[in-house]
């Protein structure tokens, strides 16, 4: 195939002039045609010109009907002849877009030496490394995933780890209640978002009589809302329950997985605290990973930083357990004069931020790629 030059073929060019009535359109066309430069516009000059209902079909029609009769043959002739000519000069236009093009096509030059382009591969949110993180750490220790659904009932969440209906923590401050109704044959209460993962410690127990030794990382919901609190937020659940399990036990575990997580130099602290469900109960600390305790902004000058709640598991909790699994008709398997455990619950969105250094909780869920690229 030539690489011909845009000048049309000589046939049109030179052709005898055309009857007076077409002559005008087809200068037109062909000053149109010469204009546009892609083919889909050079498809619709030619449909304008040369299609069904196009300028030249028109103007046949209408001196075909103004003229003479003997004079009709001619003007149908020159019609004919002024249609073919209007088609040579399009197809010419083509044949010259089309060697432009490939003539670009030909001129570009390629540095075959550039390096490939690579495929980028996606990765892992900061949360889900933190969360398989802490996972596999426990897992180490001999701990296994459980989890529970982030609806909850009143019962899972609140009753059974004795937060009684007049508790403070059941208040419509801090909870999403929904509006549906108890699931069938559920234990009743309201529905509710989990507020923690600590539900979970009860599903275990009426799962499984004891050894338990489970963490229950999950989504729990709060209605609260700023820098350092997010209505959604992560937890990671604990729960040990055996025979002779003791605070020492609690202890021995946390201080493991502190060093683990922040490395072997950190210390841990514990405060006496309050939960309802835990008894004694005790709030722990890190040594500051940021200043090594010599106090600083992040510790607030304290040398610590607060990391979890924990204690040992409330016979309370071990009561309602076996009182539904005896409604269950399950055998009761929680008697706290046979068994004692603990449990301990931290937000894997706060051990996220101390060990990146992540200082605003939102950046985590707000699904900006700038953020989440950090952290490949
Ligand atoms: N569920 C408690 C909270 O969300 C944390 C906790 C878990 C405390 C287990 C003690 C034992 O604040």
């Amino acid at each position: 195939m030539s690489l011909s030059s845009n000048a049309p073929p000589s046939s049109a060019a030179d052709a005898a002039p055309l009857h007076p009535i077409y002559a005008e359109l087809v200068t037109q066309l062909a000053a149109d045609l010469s204009a546009v430069t892609s083919e889909p516009a050079l498809r619709t000059v030619h449909a304008r010109y040369l299609g069904k209902d196009g300028e030249i079909r028109k103007r046949l029609a209408e001196a075909l009907r103004a003229a003479p009769g003997p004079e009709k043959r001619t003007i149908g002739q020159a019609g004919n002849t002024a249609l073919s000519r209007g088609e040579e000069l399009f197809a010419a236009r083509l044949n010259a877009l089309h060697d432009a093009a490939r003539g670009a096509d030909l001129a570009r030059s390629v540095d075959v030496t550039l390096p490939g382009r690579r495929t980028r591969l996606g990765g892992l949110h900061l949360l889900t490394q933190v969360r398989r993180e802490l996972e596999s750490i426990f897992a180490e220790i001999g701990f296994v995933v459980a989890s529970g659904p982030q609806v909850e009932s009143e019962f899972y969440n609140f009753e059974a780890l004795a937060m009684p209906d007049d508790h403070p923590a059941r208040d419509m401050q801090d909870t999403f209640y929904l509006q549906s109704p108890p699931l069938p044959g559920s234990t009743g209460g309201r529905l509710v978002l989990r507020t923690h993962t600590s539900p979970v410690q009860i599903r275990t127990m009426l799962a499984q009589p004891p050894p338990v030794r489970i963490i229950a990382p999950g989504k729990v919901y709060r209605k609260d809302d700023d820098p350092t609190h997010s209505p959604m937020f992560n937890q990671i659940e604990g729960l040990v329950v055996d025979d002779g399990v003791s605070f020492a036990d609690l202890k021995g575990t946390l201080l493991y997985f502190a060093r683990r997580f922040f490395g072997p130099s950190v210390d841990i602290r514990l405060r006496p605290s309050f939960f309802p469900f835990t008894e004694p109960s005790a709030e722990v600390d890190v040594t500051c990973v940021f200043c090594q305790q010599k106090g600083c902004r992040l510790c607030k000058g304290t040398g610590y930083i607060e990391i979890l709640g924990c204690g040992m598991v409330d016979t309370a909790v071990f009561a309602h357990v076996d009182a539904e699994r005896q409604r269950r008709g399950l055998p009761p398997a929680y008697d706290p004069e046979n068994v004692s455990g603990f449990a301990f619950g931290m937000g894997i969105d706060r051990m996220a931020m101390l060990r990146y250094g992540v200082n605003d909780l939102r950046l985590l869920f707000a699904g900006d790629a700038r953020f989440t690229q950090m952290f490949r």
